[in-house]
Parts: C-alpha cells; sequence; structure tokens
C-alpha cells in the first residue's frame, strides 16, 4: 500500500485568514502610527508573530522596550481572535474539504504545519479538527519557516519519511521550508510568486483527485 504524508499550511491554504491578520496588524500598526499596506501584508505569510511585529517596526522605523512590544502582540492577537471567533465552515476555501475526505479515504497520512499558534483555535472553529492525524504549529516549533522543523516535525508525527511528503502552501517562506525538508513542494497560489514551488495552482479547484492519485503512487 502506497501511503504518503501530506502536509497542509491553514492560513491561505485552508481557510484565508490574512484578512483577518491584516486587519488587526493594520489596526495595531496605526496605534502606533505606523503605515501599514496589504503590499507589506503580503510579505508577512507564513511568518510568525513575534517576526511580523518586528517588521512592521522595521518598515515604520519605531523601536520600542520588550514590554511594549508583548503588550502589542497581545492586542493584535486579542484584536484577531475577535475575527475567528466569528469563523465557521462556510470560510473553509472551496475544494479543500474535497481533498482532504479524497486522501482520507485513500488512508492517507494527514498532517497541518502551520505557522500560528491559533491553529487548534482556527480547526475547530471550521470543523476540520478531527480531519487532521497529525497537528504541528506553532506552539511546537523553534524555528520559523523557511526553516523545515514544522513540516520535519509533521512527517515524524505521521512516522512517513519526508521524501514521501507533500505539503501544500501559500507563501515563499513555506515554499522554501517544504524544499529544504526535501519533500515535494505544490504552491498555492500565483504561479510567478511561488516559482520555486514543484507544482503550483491557483487553488484546490484547480487541482484534480488524478493528480492527487498520481502523488500517491508515485515512488
Ligand atoms: C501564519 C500566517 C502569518 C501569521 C503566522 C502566525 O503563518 O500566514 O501571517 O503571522 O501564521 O500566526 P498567529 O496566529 O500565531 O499569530
Ligand atoms: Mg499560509
Amino acid at each position: 500500500m502506497n501511503k504518503k504524508g501530506f502536509i497542509f499550511d491553514l492560513d491561505g491554504v485552508i481557510v484565508d485568514t490574512a484578512k483577518y491578520h491584516f486587519l488587526a496588524w493594520q489596526k495595531l500598526a496605526k496605534s502606533i502610527d505606523v503605515d501599514f499596506t496589504e503590499a507589506e501584508n503580503e510579505q508577512l505569510k507564513g511568518v510568525s508573530r513575534v517576526k511580523s511585529l518586528e517588521k512592521i517596526l522595521e518598515w515604520g522605523n519605531k523601536s520600542i522596550s520588550e514590554d511594549e512590544f508583548m503588550k502589542l502582540m497581545a492586542l493584535k492577537n486579542n484584536d484577531y481572535l475577535s475575527y475567528i471567533n466569528e469563523m465557521d465552515e462556510n470560510e473553509i476555501l472551496p475544494d479543500v474539504s474535497r481533498v482532504l475526505n479524497f486522501l482520507i479515504d485513500a488512508n492517507q497520512g494527514i498532517s497541518l504545519g502551520s505557522a500560528s499558534k491559533n491553529a487548534r483555535t482556527i480547526l475547530k472553529k471550521v470543523n476540520l479538527y478531527n480531519s487532521f492525524e497529525a497537528i504541528v504549529d506553532g506552539n511546537d516549533v523553534i524555528k520559523g519557516k523557511p526553516n523545515p522543523e514544522v513540516f520535519l516535525k509533521a512527517a515524524k508525527a505521521l512516522n512517513i519519511s519526508p521524501v514521501d511528503c507533500i505539503v501544500f502552501e501559500d507563501s515563499v517562506a513555506g515554499i522554501q521550508a517544504a524544499n529544504a525538508a526535501n519533500m515535494i513542494s505544490i504552491g498555492v497560489g500565483e504561479k510567478d510568486v511561488l516559482n520555486q514551488a514543484d507544482y503550483v495552482f491557483k487553488d484546490f479547484t484547480e487541482l484534480e483527485n488524478s493528480f492527487l492519485n498520481k502523488l500517491i503512487k508515485n515512488k
């Protein structure tokens, strides 16, 4: 039997939470008199909460105390969670459930591999918590993407060798992490942005079951 490990990023792959991160970071940036654009938000995809705030402060030329830093992080997360609280399964991106169910029926290993410390909360809100055999998130890793730690831990949790794993990612840092982990990288988004990925699909509606079957049977 062919058993592969399918590892899914969360934000931007399973749900579109980038818009909520943007609103929360924008509000926070405004409160400290920093301009924060949607283009800058793009650069925060896949980047941890700490690193994201560091970047925003760097772009705004601000330096703050450690205490203030921790306070701002908590404020941002509370604001972000107020959006997450309103989420339900309608926010699952198109055809994600079809892909997950296909892989579950095919007895494949399925793990989450996310930088978010809110991943478990979000999966529960959209009712997908039980679709994952393993969950590795921002609470479980020391080094963020593009470091491969999160995906290597996911492979280990599935008990599947990294070369037999396939990663779905919407961020450049995530694709780099998957490549560094020696896994097949599948970009979900724009081809010219995710040009380091082994394959790129605009979204899951373009990814057919026959392609998943090929991934399962290959190697
Ligand atoms: C994902 C998102 C990032 C976010 C990070 C941490 O990778 O793409 O934009 O900063 O998770 O999320 P958290 O929920 O822990 O603040
Ligand atoms: Mg993402």
